[in-house]
């Protein structure tokens, strides 16, 4: 599959998801394998053109996440097309539009999810990041603002004529939020109706839906499903292949758990000169103080969706919702997951 000019091996994706898709966890769901590409928590088109430093991190993304979209929000044509030129700058493959977000704090400045309201007004958001940049530029967007303006065949129409390169398709309405189920034939229709790509996202939770779903579109994002399951897209891979679907043992699970803690406790430590990619005013390093307490409470983010369908799961997120420290924490996994007595003989 395609976008622009830019191939992915894999039409199956890392769904961007705010506060849980950082650069750490991308880069361990992408040596799981089967992921095409990934997409970075959203960020502010107003930081990051004045270079706002919190804001910064979220776009951070390094080379071994390639091919690597950069999500961005903002209502302003002028500053997205701004912003999507600091995207371009900082050297991502492609640059891609929240027009999904319902959170009032975000679709209050006509952006997100509201902008699905003004479609004309959306359209000339896109206009203008196209005519600034030569990445491509994409949109995701949900199915409509609510069931009265369920519009995502319109706004796609419009946004494609404006020059998107690819659109995806969340299939709730933002007054939905994330009730009921996401609708699949609507994202179909779309995908049946437009010349450029279209990817769909919702309520993928087993490999099997994934690949079920890819038969109407060209390209499926997966959000909570990966959170649960960093494997699921190496086994929908599998399953596209022809073979079953890998197995995932508990210890491997474990050890992905503490690979994300080495991760996050090494970022931007000791690096190689081009392995990370930030926006062009850089976030200060964590200070050392700080970065255990931030440590522990990504891993607690991650096990609240983590957690779910293990036996014991519910045990396990409670445990992790109580450490106070690192060695605490990986404890805490090396005990649920059994990883201790294998660790014990190597020793
Ligand atoms: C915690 C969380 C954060 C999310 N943040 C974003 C975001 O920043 N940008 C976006 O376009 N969608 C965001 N989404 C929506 C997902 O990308 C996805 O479209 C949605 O969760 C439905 O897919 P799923 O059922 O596979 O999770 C978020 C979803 C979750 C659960």
């Amino acid at each position: 599959m395609k976008i622009g000019s830019i191939e992915l091996a894999s039409p199956f994706v890392v769904a961007p998801m705010a506060g849980m898709t950082d650069t750490a966890f991308r880069r361990l769901v992408k040596r799981k394998g089967g992921c095409g590409l990934v997409v970075s928590e959203m960020v502010s088109s107003e930081g990051l053109v004045r270079g706002i430093d919190r804001t910064l991190e979220y776009a951070e993304y390094t080379e071994e996440e390639r091919p690597v979209s950069i999500q961005i929000f903002g209502g302003d044509p002028s500053k997205m097309a701004a912003a999507a030129q600091v995207v371009e700058g900082m050297g991502a493959d492609i640059v891609d539009v929240n027009m999904g977000c319902p959170v009032h704090k975000i679709a209050k400045h006509s952006a997100g999810c509201s902008l699905m309201k003004e479609p004309k007004h959306a359209a000339s958001v896109i206009e203008a990041m196209a005519k600034a940049v030569r990445i491509p530029v994409t949109v995701k967007m949900r199915a409509g603002w609510n069931d009265a303006q369920r519009n995502a065949p319109e706004l796609a129409r419009r946004v494609q004529d404006a020059g998107a390169a690819a659109v995806t398709i969340h299939g709730r309405t933002a007054e939905q939020s994330y009730t009921g189920l996401a609708d699949w034939d609507l994202v179909a229709r779309v995908a049946a109706e437009l010349s450029i790509p279209v990817l769909g996202s919702g309520d993928c939770i087993e490999p099997e839906q994934v690949t079920d779903r890819l038969k109407s579109v060209s390209g499926v994002l997966v959000g909570r499903g990966v959170l649960r399951n960093p494997w699921i897209l190496a086994q929908a891979a599998d399953l596209a292949a022809g073979r079953a679907p890998r197995t995932v043992t508990m210890r491997e699970r474990g050890e992905f758990l503490l690979e994300y803690i080495d991760l996050l406790l090494n970022e931007r430590v000791n690096e190689a000169e081009g392995f990370r990619h930030s926006a062009p005013v850089s976030s200060p390093v964590a200070p050392a103080r700080g970065r255990e307490k931030w440590v522990i409470n990504k891993l607690r983010a991650l096990c609240s969706w983590y957690t779910k369908g293990l036996d014991g799961g519910s045990h396990l997120r409670v445990r992790v919702n109580s450490a106070q420290s690192i060695p605490e924490l990986r404890e805490i996994i090396d005990e649920f997951f059994s990883l201790i007595p294998a660790n014990a003989a190597n020793l």
